[in-house]
């Protein structure tokens, strides 16, 4: 694979500051983001006045503890614009995520929120080892998702060629990266395994394409997954994060040439980590959930965001600006089987040790009479797909969830192409509990 890492003079200064001028700028910013949400938006007017705290009461970075929370339902209670912090005209760019259950969570940008957004997108780029004049394809949904327009714009603004593609049409997303020969690809890790699967029905050798690395994300993903997918395809695999209610992809990103955890773009996002039982900060370095203040965001400043995802902060390395680790999971998709809690990245994690297998899975939860149980669906790999394979690769599975996860589970080897298969980000989760996800 080749070496991608950027040199010190391609990095936008703040990038490798010294934390102190990190700091320093994060509180200035800090106060402002405050300022203009109690300013502008009813909702934190509110919320600050009963909690009593004011913007001005913010000595230090750590005082931000004392303000309250946001989460997702207030974007819902809110629905669409009620948090917007600039009259509708200025803001130049709308994008919402349906969810599963209830109203769209609506967000907005202002021009200068465009502006960050592609820049942070480019410098992601960057970090993914991706540079101006390079070609992109892009397989991120195009639509009310911020990851297809969000991903765009970025490229763009690295000077870099965007083949925007967005999701689904598999075969021609195969037959444009054969054609084009793009040097970077930007996908689900989820829907990259399907483009995969199509390059070997179609008899191409997927490391033989101009692909030289990946930059996945919109949904958890393992090292084991990476492993899998750089060997596939012979090109480097890395992380980037983001949420709408952020900003989009590009919140966080990993330097390809440590590929260590996502550094997050510490300059517009001020990360906390907290328990997500109490809302108490963890202690330095422990795992809980991640909940971020926008530093910059004019259209809907956020404060103390619940982002619901799991991981642990720390220090930087590649760049100056912290790292978060590869997200477990979100609380939300947390399995609590018996007793024990499972997230689907651990079932990926077994599921990619057993050679039998292919990387695609699904978890069902059901009753078994008066008990929660759990029954993964897998699928045999191609060139192990008898009965007598597909019988011992269920039995190893079952062992190593039980070893590595501590529960018991079903497990069900189907025929390769049985498992259902996503465009975007895969549902690893059906509760035919209460018929819900
Ligand atoms: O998924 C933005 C995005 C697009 C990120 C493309 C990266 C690439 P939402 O649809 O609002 O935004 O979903 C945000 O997706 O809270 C996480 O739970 C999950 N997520 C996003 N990136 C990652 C990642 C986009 N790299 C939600 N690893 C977040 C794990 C991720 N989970």
């Amino acid at each position: 694979m080749k070496d991608l890492g950027a040199k010190p003079e391609e990095l936008d200064p703040i990038e490798i500051a010294s934390r102190d001028e990190i700091s320093d700028l994060q509180l200035t910013r800090l106060r402002w983001s405050l300022t203009h949400a109690y300013t502008n938006v009813p909702m934190y007017r509110a919320r600050f006045d009963a909690a009593g705290v004011h913007p001005d009461m913010l000595p230090s970075l750590e005082d931000l503890a004392k303000f309250p929370f946001t989460v997702k339902d207030d974007l819902r209670d809110n629905y669409p614009f009620g948090l917007f912090a600039v009259p509708r005209a200025q803001i130049q760019r709308i994008h919402a995520s349906s969810g599963t259950t209830g109203k769209a969570t609506v967000v907005g940008y202002t021009r200068n929120d465009c502006d960050v957004f592609a820049d942070l997108v480019a410098r992601s780029l960057r970090a993914a080892g991706v540079r101006a004049g390079d070609m992109v394809h892009n397989a991120y949904g195009y639509g009310l998702f911020t990851g297809g327009r969000g991903a765009h714009h970025g490229i763009e603004r690295l000077g870099a060629t965007v083949v925007p593609m967005s999701g689904g049409q598999t075969q021609k997303q195969v037959a444009l990266i054969t054609d084009f020969k793009p040097d970077a690809i930007m996908v689900t890790p989820s829907y990259v395994l399907n483009i995969l699967e199509e390059f070997q029905r179609q008899g191409i050798d997927p490391r033989a394409t101009s692909l030289s690395v990946g930059i996945f994300g919109a949904e958890p993903w393992t090292n084991a997954m990476r492993r899998e997918v750089e060997d596939a395809f012979d090109m480097h695999a890395v992380d980037i994060y983001g949420l709408s209610e952020i900003m989009g992809p590009g919140v966080a990103n990993e330097c390809v040439e440590t590929k260590d955890g996502l550094h997050i773009w510490e300059d517009h996002f001020y990360p906390e980590i907290i328990d997500p039982a109490t809302g108490a900060p963890v202690a330095a370095g422990q795992e809980g959930e991640l909940v971020f203040t926008t530093l910059t965001k004019e259209g809907i400043p956020m404060i103390r965001y619940r982002t619901r995802d799991l991981t642990r902060l720390m220090p930087g390395t590649a760049r100056t600006m912290r790292r978060m680790a590869k997200v477990t999971g979100r609380s939300d998709d947390m399995i609590i089987l018996r007793g024990v809690n499972v997230f689907p990245t651990q079932i990926e994690e077994q599921l990619l040790a057993v050679a039998a297998l292919a990387p695609h899975f699904q978890i069902e939860l059901f009753r078994s009479g008066r008990m929660d149980a759990m029954r993964v669906h897998v699928e045999a790999h191609p060139k192990a797909a008898d009965a007598d394979s597909k019988a011992a690769a269920a039995d190893a599975l079952r062992q190593k969830i039980k070893d590595a996860v501590g529960v018991s589970t079903e497990v069900v080897v189907g025929d390769p192409g049985t498992v259902q298969r996503s465009a975007g980000k895969a549902q690893r989760v059906v509760d035919t509990r209460t018929g819900e996800r």
